[in-house]
C-alpha cells in the first residue's frame, strides 16, 4: 500500500491521515473498527446512542483491533439539560403526515426518549470514554473548555467540528488539539461557506493541525486539501457507502443513485442546517416551511417518526443526510478498501499534478 503521511498521523499514532467521520445512525462500533484496523482513524458517533450503547461499541472495537479509536459526542451550546417531549397533538402537519404514512406501512412509531443533546448525556458519554480510554474525542456543534479539559485529564486528544472561522478560533482558544472545517458541501450539520474559502481562512490564524471536511469522496481532492494545507481529511458520506456502516440498503442505494444536486440544506431535521437527499422526508415541508419548531424542538418533534423510518430503512419517509459527494459514489465496498482506494488515488493524484504542472519560481 501507498505511503501517506503527515504530522497529523504522528499527533494521532495512525497510519494515514484519513479520519472517518462521527455518523449518528452510521457509524457505530463495526465500522470504527474497519476504518481504525486499516490504518486511519475510526469514529463512534455517539450524539444518538445511549450511554449503554455507547460503552457497547467502545467494548466491540475494543474486541477486534487495539488501534486508535475517536469518540463523536455532541456539545451544542444551547443544549438543553434534559430536552421535554412534543405531544402529538402539539405537532406541526408535516410530522402528522409522514407519521400517518410511516403508520400506513404498518411500522409502530414509539415514542422516544431522546437525550441526546442534553448537557447531562454528554457528560455520561464522556464519563464511559475516560473509563476505556478512548484516544479521541470529537466535539460536534461546539467545543466548551470543560470538555476538553476532562477529554486531556485521561491523555485523549481533541477534534473540533467547525462551520466558521470564528467557531475555529473560539475551539482553539478553548484548548483543542485539531480543528476539522467542515464545508458546506458536507452532509449533516453544515454551515453555509465552501470548504476551500474556509480551508485558507482557518489556516491563516490556526496554532493546531487543520482538517478539511466536506464533499470529499476522490483521492484528487484529498490530494487537493492536502495541497492547501490541511493535516488530514474527515470523511463522512463514502464512508456511509461501506459494508460496516449501520444503515439499511435502501439509504445506500440513494447515494448510488443521487445525482449531483439531490442534496438540500435546511432546518427540517432538528432545527439546525442539515445537508440531506431530497426525498418525501424533505418534500412534505414543501410550502409549510413556517410550521418548523426550531432547535432543540424539531428535533425533540421529529425523532418518532424519523427513528422508526430509519430502523426500517424506508426509502421514502427515512431521512437521508448526505453530502454533496453524493454524486460521485457508486459503489458499497468494505470500509477497509475504501480507505486503501482512498490513500492509493491520493498518492497518484500527487504524483500526477507534479508531471502535469509546469511551474518556476
Ligand atoms: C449521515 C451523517 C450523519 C452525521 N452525523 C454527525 C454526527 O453525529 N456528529 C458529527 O460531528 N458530524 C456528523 N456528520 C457530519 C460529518 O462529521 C462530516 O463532517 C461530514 O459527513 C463530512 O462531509 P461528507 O459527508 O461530504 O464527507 C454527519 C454526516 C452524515 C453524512
Amino acid at each position: 500500500m501507498a505511503i501517506l503521511k503527515t504530522d497529523l498521523c504522528d499527533l494521532l499514532n495512525i497510519e494515514y491521515p484519513i479520519l472517518q467521520a462521527g455518523m449518528g445512525g452510521v457509524a457505530f462500533g463495526p465500522l470504527a473498527a474497519a476504518v481504525s484496523k486499516a490504518g486511519g482513524l475510526g469514529t463512534i458517533a455517539a450524539i444518538s446512542p445511549t450511554p449503554e450503547r455507547l460503552e457497547e461499541e467502545i467494548k466491540y472495537v475494543r474486541s477486534v483491533t487495539d488501534k486508535p479509536v475517536c469518540v463523536d459526542i455532541g456539545f451544542p451550546p444551547r443544549a438543553p439539560q434534559k430536552p421535554e417531549p412534543v405531544k402529538h397533538e402539539d405537532l406541526p402537519d408535516p410530522i402528522k403526515e409522514l407519521q400517518a404514512e410511516v403508520e400506513a406501512l404498518g411500522i409502530e412509531v414509539k415514542p422516544v426518549d431522546d437525550q441526546a443533546m442534553g448537557i447531562d448525556d454528554a457528560k455520561r458519554k464522556m464519563e464511559i470514554c475516560e473509563r476505556y480510554g478512548v484516544e479521541v474525542i470529537a466535539c460536534a456543534l461546539g467545543t466548551p473548555e470543560w470538555a476538553v479539559q476532562h477529554a486531556h485529564s485521561w491523555g485523549a486528544k481533541t477534534i473540533s467540528m467547525v462551520g466558521r472561522a470564528s467557531h475555529a478560533k473560539r475551539a482553539i482558544a478553548n484548548g483543542t488539539d485539531i480543528v476539522v472545517v467542515q464545508g458546506t458541501e458536507g452532509g449533516g450539520h453544515t454551515g453555509d461557506i465552501g470548504l476551500v474559502t474556509l480551508l485558507s481562512e482557518v489556516l491563516e490564524f490556526a496554532t493546531v493541525p487543520v482538517v478539511a471536511a466536506g464533499g470529499l469522496v476522490t483521492g484528487a481532492q484529498i490530494a487537493g486539501v492536502l495541497t492547501q494545507g490541511a493535516q488530514g481529511a474527515w470523511i463522512g458520506t463514502r464512508f456511509i457507502n461501506t459494508e460496516e456502516s449501520s444503515v439499511g440498503p435502501n439509504y445506500k442505494q440513494s447515494i448510488v443513485e443521487a445525482d449531483h444536486d439531490t442534496t438540500i440544506r435546511s432546518l427540517l431535521f432538528d432545527g439546525l442546517y442539515v445537508r440531506q437527499l431530497q426525498n418525501r422526508f424533505t418534500e412534505v415541508w414543501q410550502g409549510r416551511e413556517d410550521q418548523l419548531l426550531g432547535y432543540p424542538k424539531q428535533r425533540v418533534a421529529i425523532g418518532p417518526v424519523r427513528f422508526a423510518a430509519a430502523e426500517a430503512d424506508l426509502e421514502n419517509q427515512q431521512a437521508l443526510p448526505a453530502g454533496q459527494g453524493s454524486g460521485l459514489i457508486r459503489d458499497v465496498l468494505p470500509a477497509g478498501q475504501v480507505l486503501e482506494r482512498l490513500v492509493r488515488e491520493t498518492a497518484e493524484a500527487l504524483d500526477a499534478s507534479s508531471g502535469r504542472i509546469k511551474y518556476s519560481q
